[in-house]
């Protein structure tokens, strides 16, 4: 274990954060109801992005004051060049015990042929190196066209075969023992007919397949949401009686279940029907380096400037500090007025989920 260079990340709240996702990219090739506008991201100058460096950098002085799990997002994190060799970086980082990523899972062929392309005779060692230590894929219909619908993706992109290609890269994970877990955001009108097959991957397969209450952030807050005892209920019937999950898995705030005759998990996380913040671990860096305390607050730090600014460890580490010491108690997805019109300014793209 290493020492702590300044004070542990403790909040007001007495929460002890060991935990931070990172936002590599605000791109993504789908674009998803609830995440994306319909077209065009604003384009931003490259410069404006953290580079690889400067988040390895942050990432070991938050290591220094107790961050122990780093999980990587976007946007779509593999639309990123070079993300194979930043997450062999990230995970020799002293300190940091774990590395996850979030993905669409589309580019995963690709990203695991790069994580060993360095390997030079190697390859298997070399990939470990720059695997992430698991894998959450986000997968929203196994119909190819309500998935086009959802992820609002160009027919030219084949809505036949991205369902098909997310499940065979599933196998493949699984083929190498990697864990991976599925997250399902149901939205009305879009995908109630995918709860059943979509939980039913996790029967023969050992994976916890997660659903996701849409929270009423930027282009989501349009939508509705069909709260998760709806789901449960919905698989119940399919399945029988979900029974709660009494093992340890993931470090967030979904609560996991078992059902008769499966082999993996169904897990719910419900932001808005069961607030989780109690228990709040986590800390966001956007892919511009705004390091912020919570998914629901305008509140951020732009340690892109410092970091430019030629500011040294000690002060990245105070301003890290400042920082959460005004994480708030809670989301306020709830304080919305019902009609608030654009929601919160935060989208998902982001602040990386
Ligand atoms: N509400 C709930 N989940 C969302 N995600 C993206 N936007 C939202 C939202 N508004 C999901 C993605 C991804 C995970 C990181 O968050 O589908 O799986
Ligand atoms: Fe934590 Fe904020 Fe999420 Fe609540 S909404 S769980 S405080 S990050």
């Amino acid at each position: 274990m290493i020492d702590p260079l300044i004070e542990p990340l403790i909040d007001p709240f007495g929460r002890t954060l060991d935990y931070l996702r990172v936002s590599i990219t605000d791109r993504c090739n789908l674009r998803c109801v609830y995440c994306m506008p319909p077209a065009g991201v604003e384009w931003k100058p490259h410069d404006s992005m953290l580079r690889f460096e400067e988040i390895i950098r942050l990432c070991g002085i938050m290591a220094a004051m107790g961050i122990r799990r780093v999980k990587v997002t976007g946007g779509e994190p593999l639309v990123r060049k070079g993300t194979a060799p930043f997450i062999r970086s990230l995970k020799a980082i002293r300190g940091i015990e774990q590395v996850t990523i979030t993905t669409n899972g589309l580019l995963l062929d690709t990203f695991l042929n790069e994580a060993g392309d360095a390997a030079q005779g190697e390859w298997i060692a070399a990939q470990q190196a720059a695997i992430p230590d698991a894998f959450n894929i986000s997968l929203d219909s196994l119909n190819p066209e309500r998935f086009a619908r959802i992820t609002r993706s160009p027919p030219e992109l084949s809505a036949e075969y991205m369902p098909q290609k997310i499940l065979s890269i599933i196998n493949d994970l699984l083929k190498k023992n990697i864990p991976l877990k599925i997250n399902c955001v149901p939205v009305r009108g879009f995908n109630e007919e995918d709860m059943v097959p979509i939980a039913a991957l996790a029967k023969d397969k050992k994976i916890a397949v997660r659903f996701i209450e849409l929270m009423p952030m930027g282009i989501a807050s349009a939508l509705k949401p069909i709260p998760n005892n709806e789901v449960a209920s919905i698989l119940e019937k399919q399945f029988g009686p979900l029974t709660p999950f009494a093992g340890k898995l993931g470090n967030g705030p979904a609560r996991y279940y078992t059902l008769k005759g499966f082999l993996g998990n169904i897990g719910f996380i419900s932001p808005l029907s069961h607030n989780f913040c109690e228990s709040c671990n986590r800390l966001r860096l956007s892919s511009g380096g705004i390091l912020q305390p919570c998914l629901s607050s305008d509140i951020g730090t732009d340690l892109r400037l410092l970091l430019r600014g030629n500011a040294s460890d000690a002060e990245l580490a105070n301003a890290i500090m400042e920082l959460v010491l005004q994480k708030p108690r809670s989301h306020t997805f709830l304080d919305l007025p019902a009609a608030a019109p654009a929601g919160l300014k935060n989208s998902m793209y982001r602040i990386g989920g």
